[in-house]
């Protein structure tokens, strides 16, 4: 069977890596990272930096005025404070996320009277086993406040001792599953999802089989973390979603997967690859409606809603998103790794040429494609 569980993003600093496909804010014009960073991550987390941001000043927001400095006993003595970046990739997005936390506790700790040096911070940054934790730890800020910690593993599963964490972050990560659902490749289901790799304009059953598996990863994420995190702690999440009463086939930008299989499907045909390989190589992400995240936080019971709240984007950058060539690199950047593990790598170059050729012919974003993405930002404190 195919391995379609979930890869990590292009490691090193080569042309085609996360840390290349991830930054370029600091290169371009707002409005193309506005577009890039929608399909670095997985064809639903556009401008990452610009939800990241926004994520940022929601989190500072909420430290100032829930964080409480007497439940944590932080005294003028020494105290430590542990922070998680769950999905870290290898940055630059982790550590703009993990800075932004430690200066927003020193600063509610310092209007408390508290002097900053009085905190020793402690981040760990999660990825899977084989994220490239070597660029990770070659690009780690100089001027970090903070002891750093790599920690390997999925977040679906533990990964921290009880209790151990105060803030736990994952910005565009929980979108992906732990695996595809075995339905979807099982050819006596009615979720055989054949002639597809994805589940936007698929069958019903094709659809229920994702939601489910993301239900069952999901109820393993809160157990996790509702066992790592202390008492008042806090959970940041940002998870691309569909918004509300659109139909995932219905935002361009979510069904885009869907050409990225049409592209192999062609390729099948004129067998540059075996279709039976196309039939059982499924992505392996999810986009959670708010209400079913709702229901799944609520189920598990141990995590109050502080704030739920789709991120609203600036009409400018909706308008001019346009230029469907530049941001295939970033699609390249995160579904590469994927891709390769179950096709071979001579075909990367050839799918990626077909596929710009495809979104070229056939494909059209406008600023209403936007529309019907929702980035959801979810504050949780652990009860
Ligand atoms: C798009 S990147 C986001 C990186 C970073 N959080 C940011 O905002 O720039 C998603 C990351 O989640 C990681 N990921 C996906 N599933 C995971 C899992 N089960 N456990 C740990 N990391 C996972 C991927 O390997 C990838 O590096």
């Amino acid at each position: 069977m195919a391995d379609t569980s979930a890869k990590p993003m292009n490691g090193g600093d080569g042309l085609h890596s996360y840390t290349h496909n991830s930054t370029y804010q600091v290169y371009i014009s707002t409005w193309i990272q506005f577009f890039f960073f929608f399909f670095w991550t997985d064809f639903v987390t556009f401008n990452l930096r610009w939800g990241v941001n926004l994520a940022n000043s929601m989190i500072s927001e909420a430290i100032a005025e829930l964080f409480d400095v007497n439940q944590f006993k932080i005294t003028s003595s020494n105290h430590s404070f542990s922070v998680a970046d769950l999905g870290c990739s290898v940055g630059p997005n982790t550590f703009i996320a993990v800075s932004n936390i430690v200066e927003s506790i020193k600063l509610k700790c310092q209007s408390h009277g508290v002097p900053s040096e009085a905190i020793e911070f402690q981040a760990f940054f999660n990825d899977h086993n084989s994220n490239d934790f070597n660029t990770l730890f070659k690009s780690l800020p100089h001027d970090r406040q903070y002891f750093a910690a790599g920690v390997p593993g999925s977040f679906h599963g533990r990964l921290f001792p009880d209790a151990s964490l105060h803030f736990i972050n994952s910005f565009y990560a929980l979108q992906w599953l732990s695996e595809v659902p075995k339905e979807v490749v099982d050819k006596q289901s009615p979720a055989w999802n054949k002639g597809r790799i994805y589940y936007t304009n698929a069958p019903t059953q094709v659809m229920e089989a994702y939601s489910a598996q993301y239900g069952t990863d999901m109820k393993s994420f809160f157990n996790a973390r509702a066992q790592e995190l202390v008492c008042g702690g806090l959970m940041a999440l940002l998870i691309p979603c569909p918004a509300v009463g659109i139909l995932p086939s219905h935002s361009p930008i979510i069904a885009l997967a869907d050409l990225i299989g049409a592209t192999l499907l062609d390729m099948a045909k004129i067998g540059l690859v075996s279709e039976d390989k196309v039939d059982s190589f499924n992505f392996p992400k999810y986009n959670p409606t708010q209400q079913e995240l709702e229901e799944l936080i609520e189920e598990n019971g141990c995590f109050r809603i502080v704030k739920m709240e789709a991120l609203v984007r600036d009409p400018k950058m909706k308008e001019a998103a346009s230029d469907i060539k530049m941001f295939v690199p970033h699609i390249r950047a995160a579904w590469e790794g994927l891709i390769k593990d179950n096709f071979g790598s001579e075909i990367i170059d050839e799918l990626f040429h077909r596929f710009t050729n495809k979104l070229l012919e056939t494909f059209t974003l406008d600023h209403t494609s936007f529309e019907k993405i929702a980035e959801l930002f979810v504050l949780l404190q652990r009860n």
